[in-house]
């Protein structure tokens, strides 16, 4: 055995020198400055649309603005946020008056934005909502 480095270990080298290359290759494709966008509710009020949409003693799942909505059997109205309360995932599935969480199970009432389902342990935030003219309005204001 000669002490110059073998093939196999100048090819080792050669692979750790291409590896920042590499790295910033896959860091340049990546979520940066800002790439990844936050679901969050609305800010301010917003038109969800008719309010024939929601039907007493049902509930509504506006997915564009992470808003639910639901009507008692007194028409009386509550919205809740859809980010759920576990992990800031949006929820995308209503069946009912039911929220599913689509990222670890987490189930709400969505007429009351209370957990039905673990792991969430605290409730939806209520939000403002008001009926005019036809449509429903929702959001910090309305
Ligand atoms: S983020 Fe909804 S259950 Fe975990």
């Amino acid at each position: 055995m000669s002490g110059r480095p073998s093939a196999s270990r100048r090819a080792i080298l050669r692979g750790a020198a291409l590896t920042p290359a590499v790295a910033l290759g896959l860091t340049a494709c990546g979520p940066i400055g800002g790439g990844v966008t936050t679901p969050a509710t609305p800010t301010a009020p917003v038109d969800l649309g008719a309010e024939s949409e929601v039907p007493k003693g049902g509930a509504k799942l506006y997915r564009d603005h992470n808003v639910v909505v639901s009507r008692d059997a007194d028409g009386t109205l509550k919205a809740y946020s859809t980010i759920c309360t576990h992990a800031q995932c949006p929820i995308n599935k209503l069946q009912g008056t039911k929220l599913i969480c689509p990222c670890h199970g987490s189930e709400f009432d969505a007429t009351t934005g209370e957990v039905v389902r673990s792991p969430a342990s605290a409730p939806l935030p209520e939000l403002p909502v008001r009926a005019e003219g036809g449509r429903l309005v929702a959001g910090p204001g309305a």
